[in-house]
């Protein structure tokens, strides 16, 4: 598919993986609703974009309130007539041990990593099965296809993302010329770790930068690129993309 053009919907655009993608895929042509909670930082990252020549507009959104997503989306159909791709990337990560009984974190991250992805996907796919055609992107993890001490919940909601990409794409991909594709990275350097309250864990996470070299957002973006220029009877369902040096 020929990017140049289309439009995007990014969710957490406003750091680290969503940033990185938003950014390429302005370079590309894209036009994008930049969507997250903190709009200082989305404004940062218009600017950015539009020094380059980009187009894109901010969307305020919280992706656990379904009427905010419902506005997020009113807001870029009004702003560019349509949508073609979806990225679900919106996440967060503070992970702890099941004992410790973090229970407002597991909720949180129930709320974000899978209702979040059900809110704003049954907010876009009516558009994209109106004009019968588009591309769901959503971010899974390597949590979504290995389990890892300390990551239960974590892993639960990455497991899902992965689960309900491959059967929606079972479902839409034939029916309404739909693509969908689950990314599921390794480590990539971003913000993701700075809201996990568990000191040890946290801490493990922190030392896996001196294991390797992590993956940067840009080049996720250039994995997502790769996806989405595949040709239209081309979907790449799942993209399992890892450092190099990540042993495990
Ligand atoms: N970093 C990694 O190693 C890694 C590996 C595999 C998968 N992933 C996945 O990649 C995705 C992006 O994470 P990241 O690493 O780029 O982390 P990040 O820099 O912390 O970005 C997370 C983004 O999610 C947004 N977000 C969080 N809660 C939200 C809410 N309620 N409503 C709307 N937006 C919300 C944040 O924006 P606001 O706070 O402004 O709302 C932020 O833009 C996540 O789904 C994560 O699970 C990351």
């Amino acid at each position: 598919m020929n990017l140049s053009g289309k439009v995007a919907l990014i969710t957490g655009a406003s750091s680290g993986i969503g940033e990185g993608v938003a950014k390429a895929l302005a370079l590309k042509g894209v036009k994008l609703g930049l969507a997250a909670r903190r709009t200082d930082k989305l404004q940062l990252v218009l600017t950015e974009i539009q020094k380059q020549g980009g187009e894109a507009c901010i969307i305020e959104m919280d992706v656990t309130d379904k009427e905010s997503v419902t506005e997020g989306v009113a807001k870029l159909l009004k702003q560019f007539g349509s949508i073609d791709i979806l990225v679900n990337n919106a996440g967060i990560m503070p992970v702890s041990d099941i004992d410790t009984f973090k229970i407002d974190e597991w909720e949180k991250m129930v709320d974000v990593n899978i209702k979040g992805v059900l809110n704003v996907t049954s907010s876009v796919l009516p558009e994209l099965i109106k004009q019968k055609s588009g591309h769901i992107i959503n971010l899974s993890s390597i949590a979504g296809r290995k389990l890892f001490k300390g990551l239960s919940v974590y892993c639960g909601t990455k497991f899902f993302v992965a689960a309900f990409s491959d059967i929606m794409r079972m479902e839409i991909g034939k029916k309404h010329n739909i693509r969908v594709t689950s990314i599921q990275p390794g480590a990539v350097t971003t913000n993701l770790y700075d809201q996990i309250s568990d000191t040890e864990l946290r801490a493990g996470m922190e030392n896996l930068r001196d294991q390797m070299t992590f993956l940067s957002p840009n080049d996720i973006a250039d994995s997502m690129i790769y996806v989405m220029e595949a040709p239209d009877h081309v979907d790449v369902s799942e993209l399992f993309i890892l450092p190099t040096d990540q042993e495990w």
